[in-house]
C-alpha cells in the first residue's frame, strides 16, 4: 500500500495554498491551508506561540486520508499557516491521523497524541492512541507507537471506537488523558488514562458514562476545572432534540459537575448545550498561560458538509473564534477572547435609536465586524413582538437574527442567504426573561455570524455562504425598540 506520506503533502500545500485568494477566505476565522479540515486538535502555547492543528485533508474539499494541518498565532486571532505535521504514513495511521491534543513538556517539547487508524483485512477500523513529538514545526512520531491500544481498554469497549485523546498534567506533572470510547451498548464512555512520561500510559478509571440520555458515542473529549467546578465536554454523535436544544444532530455537551480525584469519576450536577447555531462541533479547549481557559471549535454541521450547492470554494471547513470560557450560577458563558479588542476599526455609536418598522444607520454595513446590540422595548408594559436584524443582504439575499421577546426566544436564518439546498437553515434556542431587553455582541466575518447573547450566556454560531459583497444591514421592529449600537470594522491590517 502507499500512504501519503508528509513530504507529498507540505509540497502540495506550498504549490496549492498560495493560490488561494486571502478574499476567498474568512478574514479571521482559520481555514485549512488548502483542501479540508475538521475538528481542531492540538490547540495549545509552545514557543511563545498558539498552536492549533486540525483534522486536515490538503487534496479536496472532503473528508479523507486525515492529516494534521497546523497554524500559528500570537494572538489567537490572526493565524499563520504553517506546513502539515502529521502524514497518514505508518501502518498504525495508514487510514488517518485522527483527532488529538497537544502540550509543551517540562523538557521544552511540543508533545502530540492523537488517534491512529488502521483498516485492517476484515475491512474494519482499528483505532489507536499515538504520540508524537517536536519543535513546534516538526514532529517525530514515536518509535514504539501505538501507546494505547484496544489491550488497554476495558471489557466489553469497542476497539473500533477508541479516539480522541485531550491530554492534560495534574498538579503533580504526571500526565492526564482522556479518551472517547464505546461500550456494547454503543454509548460512550471517557476514559482516563495515566502515565510518568507521557510514552507508558495505562487505564485508571472510567470518567464518566452516556446513560442514554444525550446521544450515544462522546467523540471529542476535554476535561478540565475551572475554579472549583469539573467541566465535561463532548460531542455526542446521534442526538435527540430536546425542546430547543439538541438540534445539531451530532451536537455538542457541556456537563458541569464535581470531580473525585482519588476515584477518577466525575459526576454531573447540570448540562447544557454549548452553542445553539447550525455549525459547532468538535470544540476543544487549552489554558493560556495568563490562566483563561479558551475554547475553538469546527464552525460546521457535519450534516451539511459540501452541500450549500452554490459556491465552490477551494478550502472547507472553518473555525470558531477563539473564545474564553467562565462559569456563572452553574452554567458555562463564552466570549470571544479579548485580543479581538486590537482589530477593531472605526467606531460606529448610536443611542437611544427608536425601531418602529424599517431603519438603517449610517455606516452600520459590511462583513467584517464586531457590534455590540442592545434592544429593550419602548414601553416595558407593551412588548414588541419582534426585532429583526438582516444582515449580509443585497439585492435578493439576506441573512436574519429574530429576537422574540414574548416568548424569550432568540433566532438566527440563514434561508435566503443564497443556499440551493433543502439543509436546515434555522435555529432557535430559549434566553433569559429580561423584560424585553437583550444585548448582543456579534461577530461577522465573510462567512458566518457567531452571536454571543446576554454576556455569553447563550451562542449561536451559523456559517454563510453568501457572496461577501452583500454587505447591508438593516433593523426591523414589529412594535416599539430602543437600540443601542456600536460597531466596529474588524480589520486584520495591524
Ligand atoms: C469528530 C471526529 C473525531 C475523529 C475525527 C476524524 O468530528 O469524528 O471523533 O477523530 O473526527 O476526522
Amino acid at each position: 500500500m502507499e500512504y501519503n506520506t508528509l513530504e507529498k503533502a507540505r509540497k502540495y500545500e506550498k504549490e496549492n495554498g498560495s493560490k488561494i485568494p486571502a478574499s476567498d477566505r474568512p478574514a479571521f476565522h482559520l481555514t485549512p491551508y488548502v483542501g479540508w479540515t475538521n475538528d481542531p486538535n492540538g490547540f495549545s502555547y509552545f514557543g511563545g506561540k498558539y498552536h492549533l492543528f486540525y483534522q486536515y485533508n490538503p487534496y479536496d474539499t472532503r473528508w479523507d486520508s486525515m492529516h494534521w494541518g497546523h497554524a500559528v498565532s500570537s494572538d489567537m486571532v490572526k493565524w499563520e499557516h504553517l506546513p502539515a505535521a502529521l502524514a497518514p504514513e505508518n501502518e498504525y495511521d495508514s487510514f488517518g491521523c485522527f483527532s488529538g491534543s497537544a502540550l509543551e513538556t517540562e523538557d521544552g517539547k511540543h508533545y502530540i497524541i492523537y488517534t491512529g487508524v488502521r483498516k485492517a483485512d476484515d475491512g474494519k477500523e482499528y483505532q489507536t492512541q499515538c504520540v508524537a513529538v517536536g519543535d513546534g514545526k516538526d514532529y517525530r512520531k514515536y518509535e514504539n507507537n501505538p501507546v494505547l491500544t484496544s489491550r488497554d481498554l476495558p471489557g466489553g469497549l469497542s476497539p473500533y471506537d477508541f479516539r480522541d485523546p485531550k491530554v492534560f498534567r495534574d498538579e503533580e506533572g504526571k500526565y492526564l488523558c482522556v479518551v472517547g470510547g464505546k461500550n456494547e451498548k454503543g454509548l460512550g464512555e471517557i476514559l482516563l488514562f495515566a502515565s510518568d512520561d507521557g510514552f507508558n500510559w495505562h487505564f485508571r478509571s472510567v470518567l464518566a458514562t452516556n446513560d442514554g440520555e444525550y446521544g450515544c458515542m462522546w467523540e471529542c473529549p476535554d476535561f478540565f476545572m475551572l475554579g472549583e467546578d469539573a467541566v465535561l465536554i463532548t460531542s455526542p454523535q446521534d442526538m435527540a432534540a430536546k425542546g430547543l436544544d439538541y438540534h445539531s444532530g451530532n451536537g455538542t455537551l457541556c456537563q458541569i459537575g464535581t470531580y473525585d480525584r482519588a476515584a477518577g469519576v466525575f459526576k454531573r450536577c447540570s448540562a447544557q448545550t454549548i452553542d445553539h447555531g447550525i455549525d459547532f462541533y468538535a470544540p476543544q479547549t487549552m489554558q493560556a498561560p495568563d490562566g483563561r481557559r479558551i475554547m475553538i471549535a469546527w464552525m460546521q454541521n457535519w450534516d451539511t458538509c459540501n452541500t450549500s450547492g452554490y459556491r465552490n470554494l477551494p478550502w472547507f471547513g472553518q473555525m470558531t473564534i477563539a473564545r474564553e470560557l467562565s462559569l456563572r450560577d452553574g452554567k458555562l458563558y463564552q466570549m470571544p477572547v479579548s485580543e479581538l479588542d486590537k482589530y477593531r476599526k472605526d467606531k460606529i455609536e448610536y443611542k437611544e435609536v427608536k425601531v418602529n418598522g424599517e431603519l438603517s444607520l449610517k455606516g452600520v454595513e459590511g462583513r467584517c465586524l464586531d457590534m455590540t446590540l442592545k434592544i429593550r422595548p419602548a414601553d416595558s408594559r407593551n412588548l414588541f413582538k419582534r426585532f429583526t436584524m438582516f444582515f449580509a443582504k443585497d439585492g435578493s439575499h439576506s441573512s436574519r437574527i429574530n429576537f422574540f421577546p414574548g416568548d424569550n426566544v432568540f433566532e438566527t436564518d440563514r434561508r435566503l442567504s443564497g443556499s440551493r439546498r433543502a439543509n436546515i437553515h434555522q435555529r432557535s434556542c430559549n434566553v433569559r426573561d429580561l423584560g424585553g431587553e437583550i444585548v448582543l455582541r456579534i461577530i461577522m466575518d465573510r462567512f458566518s455570524i457567531e452571536v454571543f447573547i446576554n454576556g455569553g450566556e447563550q451562542v449561536m454560531s451559523t456559517t454563510i455562504l453568501t457572496d461577501p459583497a452583500a454587505g447591508e444591514i438593516y433593523f426591523e421592529c414589529d412594535g416599539e425598540a430602543i437600540i443601542d449600537v456600536i460597531k466596529y470594522t474588524l480589520d486584520m491590517e495591524e
